[in-house]
């Protein structure tokens, strides 16, 4: 499709997760950019992100490494010569119990915003056979949840931290960067990648505005009205008329939400590139109340979540299953969400 001088939009901020997604003391690897890193919260509540190949031998660090406590501080011991060498999150090392004067191992800077786990990834080369890291400058603001629009009336910011987190999903996807954006703008893919499940008949797009890299759209989905579609299980989810906003901050975020009930519910997605031809989308929900009894009587939770599962595997096997090279030759009433994006992408 579209051939972009920075594939993986180096200088973009990229979220990792929720913090509260990292447990205490339990490391875990992530992929950015090409390179393996270990992520870690101690037990005083820092996220500590390093290079997650050991210096010595080259362990993997993630696997199998384990937190010890060193004079009163949590560090990361190396799976195979673990209490001789271990890790502390500012780099430096300890090496037969004696701390390094200088960090060692690269740190990934991480940033906390509104319970998002971001950063912009360390750029790395080889010179002299060695590989060396360094900070990517920031082209792109971290995304401000003080400016999102079409948000339900009573609201006027979305404030993560306040809300029931009551989805979490985060899946390996083998496609690139672009044609996820695409699928996240995607108009038109209701009626198609999400026919079971959203059962739309027609799509509509409305008030839909780009600030640069920040675009936002109000979208209403139609449900069918045939037989089958009322003996869907699904259909009891849907109302016949169904609006959703979107905002997007390019590369990275998308975030939907929708009224029910007066109240808001979130859904945030965020991409990031492991490498040139992989990435990892998660997605995690949020609302607005506490269940009521008769909700958590016939399962409210679980059957939306169910079907929040469906949404998001649909997505994947759909854009697992596209062509890298093509030439757009249609168009469709409801592609300028993704035609917007993919022009803002192409010259960044
Ligand atoms: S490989 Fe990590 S200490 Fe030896
Ligand atoms: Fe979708």
């Amino acid at each position: 499709m579209m051939k972009t001088a920075n594939p993986m939009y180096e200088g973009a901020p990229w979220c990792l997760g929720r913090y509260e997604s990292f447990e205490v003391d339990k490391p875990r690897q992530i992929t950015l950019l090409n390179h393996d890193y270990v992520v870690w919260r101690d037990k005083v509540g820092n996220l500590n992100a390093i290079d997650n190949i050991c210096p010595h031998a080259g362990a993997n660090l993630a696997q199998g490494g384990y937190i010890v406590d060193f004079q009163g501080k949590d560090c990361l011991a190396c799976p195979y010569h673990g209490n001789k060498v271990q890790f502390f999150g500012d780099g430096k090392v300890a090496i037969d119990g004696n701390i390094s004067n200088q960090a060692i191992q690269p740190v990934l800077p991480l940033e906390i915003v509104d319970g998002l786990v971001w950063t912009y990834g360390l750029s790395w080369s080889e010179k002299d056979g060695k590989l060396t890291a360094k900070a990517i400058e920031p082209k792109l603001p971290i995304p401000d949840f003080n400016h999102i629009h079409y948000l339900p009336k009573n609201y006027d910011r979305i404030q993560l931290e306040k809300l029931n987190h009551i989805y979490s999903r985060s899946e390996l996807v083998k496609c690139n960067i672009a044609q996820a954006v695409w699928n996240i703008h995607d108009g038109e893919h209701f009626a198609g990648t999400h026919r079971d499940t959203m059962l739309s008949q027609e799509i509509k797009i409305d008030n839909l505005i780009q600030d640069e890299h920040k675009l936002a759209w109000e979208l209403t989905l139609y449900k069918r009205t045939d037989s089958a579609t009322k003996k869907n299980k699904m259909s009891l989810l849907l109302e016949p008329e169904f609006i959703q906003a979107f905002n997007t901050f390019l590369p990275s975020l998308a975030v939907v939400t929708l009224g029910f009930q007066g109240k808001l519910i979130a859904g945030i997605v965020t991409i990031y590139p492991e490498t040139e031809k992989s990435i990892r989308i998660c997605l995690d929900s949020y609302i607005d109340l506490e269940f009521s009894w008769w909700q958590k009587l016939i399962g409210v939770k679980r059957i939306s979540n169910a079907f929040r599962d469906r949404l998001i595997m649909e997505d994947i096997s759909i854009m697992e299953n596209l062509y890298t090279t093509f030439n757009q030759k249609i168009s469709l009433k409801n592609d300028t969400p993704s035609q917007l994006a993919m022009n803002y992408l192409q010259q960044f």
